[in-house]
């Protein structure tokens, strides 16, 4: 057994993300069931339903903390999202709802996210931000789905998240641990 002076320090694994409030995360569900019943996979749990800003992965105390210092800066307006695409990635295996495009007020948050965490010693992502919430995981080659939802879910953007991804044996589990608010 190794000494309490050994061990490596406790690590979080972190993301920034928008969470849904009760009324878009029921259409979400609606949106997530009618891909589940076009095609295979495994439907992310109610409760998991989020767009991912920024991913930060294992992050020790220092990190956390400049992290939240970094979000706590961050000036940007609310606004809303319009989602009506569905689309599959082959790679991680999963469909999603996403939007035609990036709104202007979207990318102008992430970007300040981005600068502000640079001090952080993260490795951030540096493919271009595609903003999607996964309805289905595990989802086998060549999914079958409606591309485009009748009816697009508008969802009022008011505030982000800092969020901590627990795996347990049932999943993962995300446990939002600070939130700060977008200007009205
Ligand atoms: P996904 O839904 O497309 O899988 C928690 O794991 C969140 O962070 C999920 O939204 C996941 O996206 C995203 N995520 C996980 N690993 C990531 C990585 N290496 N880079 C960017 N995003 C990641």
């Amino acid at each position: 057994m190794s000494s309490p002076a050994t061990e490596a320090p406790p690590r979080q694994r972190l993301f920034l993300a928008l969470w849904p409030d009760e009324a878009v995360r029921r259409r979400l569900i609606r949106e997530r069931d009618l891909a589940a019943a076009a095609c295979r996979g495994r439907p992310v749990a109610p409760d998991n339903l989020h767009i991912t800003l920024v991913f930060l992965g294992a992050s020790d105390g220092p990190q956390r903390a400049c992290a939240e210092r970094a979000a706590g800066e961050v000036k940007a307006p609310a606004f809303r999202l319009m989602l009506e695409r569905v689309g599959y990635w082959s790679r991680p295996r999963v469909v999603w709802l996403g939007s035609d495009g990036v709104p202007a007020s979207l990318s102008a948050l992430v970007g300040a996210l981005q600068q502000g965490l640079a001090g952080c010693g993260y490795t951030l992502e540096e493919r271009p931000f595609r903003p999607h919430i996964t309805l289905l995981r595990k989802v086998p080659p060549r999914p079958r789905f409606k591309p485009r939802l009748d009816e697009p879910v508008e969802w009022p953007v008011t505030h982000f998240h800092l969020v901590e991804s627990v795996t347990r044996s049932t999943g993962a589990e995300y446990r939002l641990v600070a939130t700060w608010p977008l200007s009205g």
